[in-house]
């Protein structure tokens, strides 16, 4: 089979690559497109053997690029995108020009390659600053909170429109914040960041009044749940949307910082910084994937507090 994965020198991308070609029992290709405004070239080294992977440093925004990519793709998994919320208010143009426009460009060129899969990675943080008596499902309401989740939620509307118009064989994921190890890992994720920071003896920093509610997914469930995407029936995925994560793993942000200080052998503080953004905080469902693809997460938040402190823990020795 053949995968192209875009944005694949990311966190997530970076741990994919390497699980796919264990995945599925028929020889793999895995192509990689990836331009490196974040990804990075070194998370190419030692790629399991199993698989032929060709790296492409390319953009999801230029035409010629992307017929490169997908040359006898069978399987499009878009994980391109300029991501971290923070920095999408001051360059909104950009964000709408990667995260939408390059979406758009690329499930057109989907099409004209007749694709026969293509998962969307989007993002939980579309549902935005409310919080509803009943936790959040993909019925709920949007409201995306800051430029990047617009994006994220304008590229969705861009695939689903693909599905229904021209049959193109999309699913959507919404996923919930990942932490964890990867050989990408980004550390401007609140639960590596947190554990991060407490390693290193600095006070966790937890903006605003930390009540918020977020979900959370460790890495290595997103790229489970997004293999196990690919191997449902088309009928069963295409054109659908689903939240990715657990219901039993949303958490307010000083829960976060409790179990992460309580975790780490330093001494450290929690210190709150005063923010006066809008609230944004969302409680969700993850029934339907649990009930349709029989996805739960493996790992808890621990677990993943854990895992970062051991790996720097190594670097001891
Ligand atoms: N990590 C999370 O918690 C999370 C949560 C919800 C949704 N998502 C979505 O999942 C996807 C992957 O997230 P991630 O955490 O791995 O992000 P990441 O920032 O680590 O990876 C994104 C990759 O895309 C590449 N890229 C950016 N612009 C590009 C362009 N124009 N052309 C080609 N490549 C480009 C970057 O170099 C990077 O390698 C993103 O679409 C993100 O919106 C992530």
């Amino acid at each position: 089979m053949n995968f192209l994965i875009t944005g694949g020198c990311g966190y997530i991308g970076s741990l994919l690559i390497r699980k796919l070609p264990f995945a599925f029992n028929e020889k793999t290709n895995v192509t990689i497109l990836d331009n490196l405004s974040s990804g990075k070239e070194y998370v190419l080294a030692n790629l399991p053997s199993k698989a032929k992977y060709k790296f492409i440093k390319g953009d999801i925004r230029k035409k010629e690029d992307l017929q490169k990519a997908l040359d006898k793709t069978d399987v499009v998994i878009h994980l391109a995108a300029l991501t971290g919320s923070n920095n999408s208010f001051n360059l909104q143009d950009l964000f709408r020009q990667v995260n939408y426009e390059g979406t758009k460009a690329l499930m057109e060129t989907c099409l004209k390659h007749g694709v026969e899969r293509v998962i969307y990675a989007s993002s939980c943080n579309i549902y935005g600053g409310k919080l509803e008596k009943t936790k959040i499902t993909e019925q709920s309401a949007i409201n995306p909170p800051n430029p990047y989740a617009k994006s994220k939620y304008n590229g969705e509307l861009e695939c689903l429109k693909y599905f229904r118009k021209n049959k193109l064989p999309v699913t959507c994921l919404r996923l919930a914040t990942n932490y964890g190890w990867s050989p990408g890992i980004r550390f401007n994720l609140t639960i590596n960041l947190f554990t991060f920071k407490a390693l290193i003896g600095d006070n966790i920093p937890v903006f605003g009044s930390g009540d918020d509610w977020r979900p959370f997914i460790h890495v290595q469930d997103t790229v489970r749940a997004i293999i196990m995407t690919i191997k449902a029936p088309e009928d069963v995925v295409n054109g659908e949307i689903f939240n990715v994560g657990s219901n039993e793993e949303n958490y307010r942000i000083n829960q976060i910082a409790e179990m992460v200080k309580d975790a780490v052998v330093n001494d450290v503080e929690i210190v709150y910084i005063r923010k006066d953004d809008p609230p944004c905080t969302y409680n969700v469902d993850f029934s339907k994937i649990k009930s349709i693809l029989g996805f739960d997460a493996n790992f808890s938040v621990l677990d993943g507090i854990k895992e970062i402190a051991d790996r720097f823990q190594q670097l001891r020795q």
